[in-house]
């Protein structure tokens, strides 16, 4: 059976462990560029064990950015730090993903801890936000340009792009954020998607961008490479979009050559009741999971080496994401080993340390 410490092979690339560390915002780049913050954070997480290691969402464009500060992968001169930080990454036996992402009417905020307003278009650091429909995500918020042919054109290869300097930059996984209220979960939800065009309207009109998202993305990304996407599984909002919808989404993605559905929940609702509690959201990852056949991860309020590996020994996730966690305890993989009674190999320099 199956455990928190069993290699997960996915085609010829294997995980050593079942822990992924989830993306996490940083919002503490310039012009989207890596720097030392980010390689101490990542490449920290690689040493504390992590079989998986995803950066915080990285922007495709410019105006795909939440903040001004967010890392991003829009120009060819951000690869070479990002090649730095993966380089580290796998030397430490863990494997690289980066999560694509554009804001959509989420973009041209301010970083949470300076407050996380949204920075008018007209004001520095601000520019205006595009979206599918013209629809603010709050009422005090300037509403977003709604996307015409053209830029919808622009988005698909602003990925496509990106998927190369993933190549270039040394990534084997890619997780597409298709959650959180951000452009493709936009696009996705009745709530935010107005369109009367074939990309709103019917659910195949509104996972249409996600589809041919996909394929742009698959057009250069390498077949023995992965490609996973994280989703809301449940908007958690009367009218919005639901569980069914991502299961239904989760079988035409298995179809496409999908590897994994990352399930998360929520974010394009203001004020959406989540019934917060540990594991909130891995009923989703298991329900996926068995009523598509897709293989899934499970994120949310996971917080005890015990839990995680229940979620494992139980078939209702394949991996489990871990995000404040891991910011508590970089190592948590080594400690979670030691407390599950697993041996795992330690870094050589931290050999004496050793439970
Ligand atoms: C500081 C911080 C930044 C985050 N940034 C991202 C992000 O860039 N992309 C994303 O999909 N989720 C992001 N999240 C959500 C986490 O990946 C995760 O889904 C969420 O925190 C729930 O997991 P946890 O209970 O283990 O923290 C962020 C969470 C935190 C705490």
């Amino acid at each position: 059976m199956a455990h928190l410490f069993s290699p997960l092979k996915i085609k010829n690339i294997e995980l050593k462990n079942r822990i992924a560390v989830s993306p996490m915002c940083e919002y503490s780049s310039e012009d989207g560029f890596a720097n030392d913050w980010h390689f101490i954070h990542l490449g920290s997480r690689a040493v504390g064990g992590a079989g998986l290691i995803i950066t915080e969402a990285c922007a495709v464009s410019a105006e795909g950015r939440i903040t001004f500060a967010d890392l991003g992968i829009y120009r060819d001169e951000h690869i070479e730090k990002l090649k730095h930080i993966t380089d580290f990454i796998q030397a430490h036996g863990a494997v690289a993903g980066v999560q694509l992402a554009h804001a959509g009417r989420k973009a041209s905020h301010v970083e949470p801890w300076n407050g996380g307003k949204q920075i008018p278009s007209n004001q520095p650091n601000g520019w205006k936000a595009v979206a599918p429909s013209a629809v603010p995500f709050k009422d005090d918020e300037e509403a977003p340009l709604e996307l015409d042919k053209a830029g919808i054109e622009k988005v698909k290869a602003d990925f496509k792009a990106a998927t190369k300097r993933a190549i270039a930059a040394g990534f084997q996984v890619i997780e597409l954020h298709g959650a959180h209220g951000y452009l493709l979960h936009q696009f996705l939800s009745p709530i935010s998607n107005k369109r009367t065009d074939e990309y709103g309207g019917t659910f195949d009109n509104r996972i249409r961008l996600l589809l041919e998202v996909v394929e742009a993305v698959k057009e250069v990304w390498p077949k023995e490479n992965l490609l996973f996407i994280r989703l809301s599984t449940t908007e958690w909002t009367e009218g919005g979009w639901t569980a069914d919808d991502s299961v239904a989404l989760a079988k035409i993605l298995k179809d496409k050559g999908v590897d994994l559905i990352d399930c998360s929940s929520g974010g394009n609702v203001v004020n959406a009741k989540i019934p917060l509690k540990p594991g909130y959201q891995v009923e989703f990852a298991e329900k996926i999971r068995k009523e598509s056949g897709i293989l899934t991860g499970a994120v949310g309020l996971i917080t005890t080496a015990y839990q995680a590996d229940e979620i494992i020994q139980e078939g209702e996730a394949d991996l489990i994401f871990l995000a404040r966690e891991m910011l508590r305890d970089p190592h948590f993989p080594l400690r979670a080993a030691h407390e599950l009674g697993h041996e795992v190999k330690w870094p050589v320099q931290y050999e004496r340390a050793k439970w």
